[in-house]
């Protein structure tokens, strides 16, 4: 998958060098090219941002730069890549969006700051590229770099050869499947003892089906716990009797539910 990503802080993409995305960019399954968003602003003072039309406070990015270094990038190799803007005010970002941004050959991130991207850019490539104004939570970030290497990572840890192991792709909590929206449970590795606190004597058990049991139990009893609302998204037709009966654990226990 190749990935272009245009900023005014390019140095800030550094940790997409280290770990797994940095395996991927070596042996090519990634290839990640930044782009200094002010090689396009041609003032002295190489001006990327201006005042707001109608007021307010802050500053809006330019459309020149942004519509030079785009068309500049689109033109680096065949084919339309996929644009993506992050921004508080945008779609979210969740585990399907990343499968779906996984499968493109060619995505291009532009990283807005100060109070955003002036709008005629999103509606200029709108009518020529898929275009995705994306958020990845809510909250409000400096700037959309911190937010791009979110997306980066989630999406590069789904291409085919970056897990060692495919299956922990398949497990992970908002994947599509069965374990959709059921949070994963905790995990435990040697010693048996540690400090005092002891691994579940199940999981050292050997017998896979209880183990497997117990791990949906603990799945289920996080997702309520920590994300209530989830539990409401659970396929029906994929709760068992069980499976109800953990979820009503925490009703009706005076409200304390642990
Ligand atoms: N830029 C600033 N805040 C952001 C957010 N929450 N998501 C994506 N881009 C952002």
């Amino acid at each position: 998958m190749r990935i272009d990503i245009i900023s005014i802080f390019p140095e800030y993409f550094a940790p997409l060098d280290v770990s797994l995305m940095g395996k991927a960019r070596d042996r090519g399954t990634l290839d990640i090219s930044l782009h200094q968003l002010r090689e396009w602003a041609h003032d002295v003072h190489r001006t990327v941002d201006d005042t707001p039309y109608g007021g307010g406070p802050g500053m809006v990015m330019k459309p020149e730069p942004w519509g030079e270094a785009i068309d500049t990038v689109i033109a680096s190799r065949e084919g339309a890549p996929r644009l993506v803007v992050p921004t508080p005010s945008g779609r979210p970002f969740t585990q399907e969006l990343a499968v779906e941004l996984a499968d493109e050959p060619w995505l291009v991130f532009a990283c807005g700051r100060y109070e955003g991207i002036d709008a005629r850019v999103m509606l200029e490539y709108g009518s020529r590229l898929r275009v995705d104004e994306v958020s990845i939570g809510d909250y409000v970030l400096a700037g959309g770099e911190a937010a791009v290497l979110v997306m980066v990572e989630a999406i590069g840890r789904l291409l085919p050869g970056v897990l060692g192991n495919a299956r922990s792709v398949a497990d992970d909590s908002f994947a599509p499947g069965a374990m959709r929206n059921l949070l994963e449970g905790p995990v435990f590795t040697k010693p048996p003892e540690w400090r005092g606190h002891e691994v579940p004597e199940i999981l050292l058990s050997g017998h896979h089906g209880k183990i497997a049991r117990w791990r949906r139990d603990e799945a289920l009893r996080r997702t309520a716990r920590n994300r209530p609302e989830l539990v409401a998204t659970l396929e029906e037709a994929g709760l068992d009797k069980r499976d109800r009966e953990v979820l009503a654990e925490g009703d009706g226990g005076g409200g304390g539910a642990g």
